[in-house]
């Protein structure tokens, strides 16, 4: 038995994220600023070696059992797939999946799956190029696409994430709905949250999952899955046509605002430079990668983590009178 990442709550985090830089090829609005941000200095970020190391003290000691390589952007890692290698030949091997805007994945996808890259979620969040490149900032609408085209020629389960945002892409849902459908990815979207570097999200801007139910119930019929969630952020539905008949495939709907799944989360996190974050919004962090460079032993590390964790607090809060947005954005923190 091992003693995992317990809180006060009685949550245990089974789930490592794990973020590989700061950097971003794209600028989407609710997420980095136009200019961009000032990036880490290459010696803050963890290396290969040190990624391997932490994601073997949580797996070996802290009962972790699926590990997520998020951004910025992972694909900007040169050695990501010596990251996922060396992260597949763990002793106890974790699940491992990659979460991405797939650009650039066209070239990657076949080596990342044979490192052992079990499964990929990446984010489209409309299929008409000037919208893409209205809300990305960048006009990387068919390179992202081709990722797409080459990351379902190698891997069996493949998740579409969108974010949709008033006035850019809204009407785009049933659409990017039935796309997704037709190829058998499985699309969620996401509600906006408070984690953009202009700090312009508003509440009453943002589309709801209830906005989105309703949406897309004017073409296709929702039914709720049966299938356990399991602590999973997405609300997963069956889709048929509109008028019924046989399924077509699934969709989720991640409300993190309107809906907060926090009392049954299951998730840790690590950022670039090493450190624990227990929660997307969390204001605090701990320190790993200090210690591992002077020497400290997989214990202490284990402790140290165990520690940062039972401090998580209940939920995000987000809903309460006087909630502060986290300073890093989700750019640094990789969702
Ligand atoms: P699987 O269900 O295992 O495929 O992964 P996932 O949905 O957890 O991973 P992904 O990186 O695709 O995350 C999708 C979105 O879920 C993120 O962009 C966040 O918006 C949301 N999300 C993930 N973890 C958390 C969390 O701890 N809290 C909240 N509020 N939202 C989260
Ligand atoms: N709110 C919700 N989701 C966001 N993402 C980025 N910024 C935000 C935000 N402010 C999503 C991206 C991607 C995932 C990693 O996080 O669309 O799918
Ligand atoms: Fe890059 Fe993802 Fe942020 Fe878009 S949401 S700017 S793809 S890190």
């Amino acid at each position: 038995h091992v003693p995992g990442l317990v809180d006060r709550f009685g949550r245990t985090a089974t789930d490592l994220r794990v973020s590989l830089t700061d950097r971003c090829n794209l600028r989407c609005t609710y997420c980095m600023p136009a200019e961009g941000l000032p990036t880490l200095p290459k010696d803050a970020v963890m290396s290969r070696t040190e990624i391997a190391r932490l994601v073997g003290v949580a797996t070996r000691e802290l009962g972790v059992r699926q590990v997520r390589f998020t951004g910025g952007e992972p694909l900007l890692r040169a050695d990501l797939v010596d990251i996922v290698r060396d992260v597949a030949a763990l002793p106890q091997r974790p699940e491992i999946s990659l979460t991405t805007n797939a650009v650039g994945l066209d070239h990657r996808a076949r080596a990342l799956r044979d490192a052992g890259l079990d499964r990929v979620n990446i984010s489209l969040d409309t299929l008409d190029p000037d919208t893409f490149a209205r809300l990305a900032r960048r006009p990387f609408l068919e390179r992202t696409l081709a990722g797409i085209s080459a990351a379902a020629e190698v891997f069996d389960v493949i998740k579409i994430n969108a974010v949709l945002v008033r006035g850019l892409n809204l009407d785009h849902a049933a659409d990017l709905l039935a796309w997704c459908l037709e190829r058998g990815f499985e699309l969620r979207f996401i509600e906006q949250m408070p984690l953009d570097a202009d700090h312009a999200w508003d509440r009453a801007a943002m589309v709801t999952a209830a906005e989105v139910r309703r949406q897309l119930g004017e073409r296709f019929t929702l039914t709720a899955d049966e299938e356990p969630r399991d602590g999973a952020p997405a609300e997963r539905f069956v889709v048929r046509p509109g008028g019924g008949g046989a399924p077509l495939g699934r969709v989720g709907v991640i409300a993190s605002v309107t809906e907060p799944f926090c009392g049954d989360c299951r998730r840790t996190r690590l950022t670039a430079e090493g450190a624990v974050r227990d929660c997307l919004f969390a204001h605090t962090e701990t320190d790993l990668l200090g210690p591992l460079r002077t020497g400290a032993d997989d214990g202490t590390l284990a402790d140290l983590w165990r520690t940062a964790m039972w401090g998580k607090r209940a939920g995000h809060g987000m809903a309460a009178s006087g909630f502060v947005q986290p300073a890093r954005t989700m750019s640094a923190i990789g969702g």
